[in-house]
């Protein structure tokens, strides 16, 4: 009798092999979304991200903690369905550039919900951020410092027209705390292009406060990504603390997340929260102080998969499996060296022939998963990569011309196209002359 099996942690919660034996993500079979909305396709199992979601504000009050706050930073997934869940769970949001201000603010955030980031803010963004009120701007560099309190000087005119109030603004710096993690997502670290270094802050503190119209509420760091371990969030609230007592503190995001069943489990949310509540905490000695943390992959990673499908297997030196998508809907295997698993989605855990699961994109680096493991890959099967939730949909881009893949929200067993794949015609759609 035909039966159904859970699959592991990296994929949606939820997900099985149906008595079809097929994956099946959010009660959707993934041969019939790939029939339906094509491939390659992102399928987001929606339940997963409001489950991420709530696990987080519940362990915050599960520690404890009273004035925690979870800031999505939408660079992670900024896709307006996505932000739109999260606005309505009550997280806030963080945006690196006006771009994602402009969809944080479309998809229902309050200004005041918003963290406005970036190292290189431009006035236009500044002026955006100023006059759509958001809550936080963070500054990461003198040059800000003065533009920011020129652009707010000339918004309020001369002393006693006020008309904005003070902008609330974090300032940011690099601890020089480094996490385990690859060099390009690792920002905690002296050298880095963000924030000001230790040696600056005092200085930067100063000037901020000292200025016009603008209000200093706190510090902020962010460390860097895919962190695996707890311990540098500690050292990361150490170095916050030699700062000075503020009433907020940012302390970024980071926490990491597991992209295939063999690679140990990360800490879980819980433990994240925990330790980054204590150690807030430990540094804080009258416990009233404001504490934001802004994961963006570990919301998002596990509850989104890519379907592709195959078209073409040839055998030289190694077994190529090639596929309709590649680094135009995931640069991370290019970028990062990032590991990814692959199922042939009725097929799944069959044993396995190994071999390199390619793109259809015109360079040699264009592989998505170097050492796969497939049952018997033929043209036209379905192939599933679980944990593209997170900076995949982010980074994709028209590589080759090829349209931008859409997003389906998948929930008990509907699926519900939440943003359509890109036409030809969207490729000229800018085309002035
Ligand atoms: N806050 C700030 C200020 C950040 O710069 C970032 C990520 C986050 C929060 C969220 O970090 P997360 O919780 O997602 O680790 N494209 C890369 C990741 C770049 C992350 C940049 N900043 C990747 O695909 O791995």
């Amino acid at each position: 009798m035909p039966t159904s099996t859970n699959l592991s942690s990296v994929f949606p919660a939820g997900s099985r092999v149906n008595e079809r034996g097929r994956v099946e993500i959010g009660g959707c079979d993934t041969i019939e979304l790939a029939r339906e909305f094509g491939t390659p396709l992102y399928a987001v199992a929606e339940d997963d991200l409001r489950e991420r979601a709530r696990a987080f504000l519940q362990a915050g009050r599960d520690a404890e903690h009273p004035d925690f706050h979870v800031v999505f930073a939408s660079k992670a997934f900024p896709c307006t369905a996505v932000l739109g869940l999260f606005a309505r769970e009550g997280l806030w949001c963080d945006v690196a550039s006006g771009g994602e201000l402009h969809l944080a603010l479309n998809a229902g955030f309050p200004g005041e919900r918003i963290v406005m980031h970036g190292n290189a803010k431009s006035e236009d963004e500044l002026r955006m951020a100023l006059a759509r009120g958001v809550g936080l701007i963070v500054l990461d560099n003198f040059d800000e410092i003065e533009r920011i309190s020129s652009l707010v000087a000339e918004r309020d005119g001369p002393a006693g027209t006020d008309r904005g109030g003070d902008q609330g603004v974090l300032v940011r710096v690099t601890p020089d705390v480094r996490g385990e993690t690859h060099e390009k997502i690792s920002t905690g670290q002296a050298d880095s292009k963000f924030g000001f270094g230790m040696a600056d802050a005092g200085e930067a503190i100063a000037r901020v406060n000292a200025a016009e119209g603008l209000s200093l509420e706190g510090v902020h760091a962010h460390i860097g990504s895919q962190l695996l371990a707890l311990e540098p969030f500690e050292r990361e609230a150490a170095e916050l603390a030699k700062l000075g007592d503020f009433a907020v503190w940012d302390v970024g995001g980071g926490l990491g997340v597991r992209y295939t069943e063999s690679q140990p489990e990360p800490p879980s949310i819980d433990e994240y929260v925990r330790t980054v509540v204590a150690a807030a905490r430990a540094h804080d000695p009258n416990g009233r102080r404001r504490l934001l943390i802004e994961p963006g992959r570990a919301l998002c990673a596990n509850a989104g998969v890519t379907l592709y499908t195959v078209q073409s297997v040839k055998q030289n030196v190694s077994r190529w499996v090639a596929v309709d998508g590649g680094m135009s809907d995931n640069l991370r295997p290019m970028l990062y060296g990032a590991i990814y698993e692959a199922h042939v989605a009725d097929r799944f855990g069959g044993g396995g022939d190994a071999c390199v699961l390619a793109g259809k994109h015109c360079e040699s680096g264009d592989v998505i998963v170097r050492a796969a493991q497939l049952d018997d890959p033929r043209p036209g099967d379905v192939i599933v990569t679980p944990v593209t939730g997170a900076y995949g949909f982010a980074m994709a881009n028209n590589y080759n011309g090829v349209p931008r893949a859409p997003v389906v929200f998948c929930s008990d067993g509907d699926a519900r196209l939440v943003v359509r794949r890109e036409r030809y015609e969207d490729l000229t759609a800018r085309d002035v002359a």
